[in-house]
């Protein structure tokens, strides 16, 4: 459905993405872990045709992004949904308006009345039933999340996009947020593309997952599979984030890992 092939790209001298190759499958969620600057969000951005690569293909739902025209280009973005890292909300707008706003692009024959009803309908999904009339500017990081989330899938999108949904919340409110992917995936069918680095939920929630390091893909499998990989940078990365064993704490040398927060 999404596939990236040797994708390269660089900023200036810049070398971000040095050959990656991922494909992501309907109905699954893939989540991409990896250090700060590594290119995570870049990755996704080629994905909607934000960033376009210097070489490689990025193909999605048969596109080629890099000679699709403006329309095709904008019929691939109509089936995703997106939450980016700094997608912020417009804070004068209220919940509703927010959470609206997509359906004003996407699907213009909605009447003002219908508009309404769909964003009653996200909000149970995002379980904030009856927020349509607060303030945005009064939501706590969790419910902001949320809001963030029900505008990402209003217009009923085949792919989420989403990049860091548990950063700055509690571990119970990341868990919270975690079950909403969950369950949305199993409801909904929805696939989702997750950047993360709250490691737990990573593998609680993903079918696959890759790793991203110095521009290379250096690890990709399910969490069962990548708990059991020997990379040294996966090994720190995992030891670093998940409940450690008593004793020493050598992360290349752990047998297995717990996975429960
Ligand atoms: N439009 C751009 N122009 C120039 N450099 C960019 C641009 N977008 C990203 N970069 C650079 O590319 C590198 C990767 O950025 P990216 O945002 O993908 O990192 P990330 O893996 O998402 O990090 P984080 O975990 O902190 O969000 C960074 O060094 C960043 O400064
Ligand atoms: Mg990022």
């Amino acid at each position: 459905m999404l596939r990236l092939t040797d994708v390269h790209k660089a900023f200036g001298d810049l070398v971000v993405l040095d050959g990656v190759s991922l494909e992501f499958n309907a109905g699954q969620t893939t989540a991409i872990i990896g250090p700060s600057g590594t290119g995570k969000s870049v990755l996704l951005k080629h994905l909607v045709g934000l960033i376009h690569a210097d070489a490689g293909t990025v193909e999605c739902f048969g596109v080629d992004m890099a000679s699709a025209s403006e329309r095709e280009i904008y019929s691939v973005r109509r089936r995703f949904g997106m939450l980016f890292q700094d997608g912020a909300l417009f804070d004068s707008m209220s919940v509703g308006e927010n959470i609206a706003f997509p359906l004003v692009h996407h699907e213009k024959k909605l009447s003002a009345a219908q508009r309404m009803e769909r964003v009653e309908q996200v909000l149970e999904e995002v379980e904030l039933p009856g927020f349509a009339d607060r303030d945005t500017a009064a939501l706590s990081g969790g419910q902001r999340k949320r809001v963030g989330l029900a505008r990402a899938i209003i217009h009923r999108p085949e792919v989420v996009l989403f990049d860091e949904p548990n950063s700055g919340l509690d571990p119970m409110t990341s868990d919270a947020i975690d079950a909403l992917i969950l369950r949305m995936k199993e409801r909904l069918g929805v696939t989702f593309i997750v950047i993360s680095h709250d490691i737990v939920g990573v593998m609680n929630v993903a079918d696959q997952v890759g790793m991203l390091h110095g521009g290379h893909l250096i690890a990709y499998g399910p969490p069962s599979e990548l708990v059991h990989n020997p990379h040294p940078m996966l090994r720190r990365f995992l030891g670093r984030n998940l409940a450690l064993p008593k004793g020493p704490q050598d992360p290349t040398t752990l047998p297995s890992l717990k996975l429960q927060r």
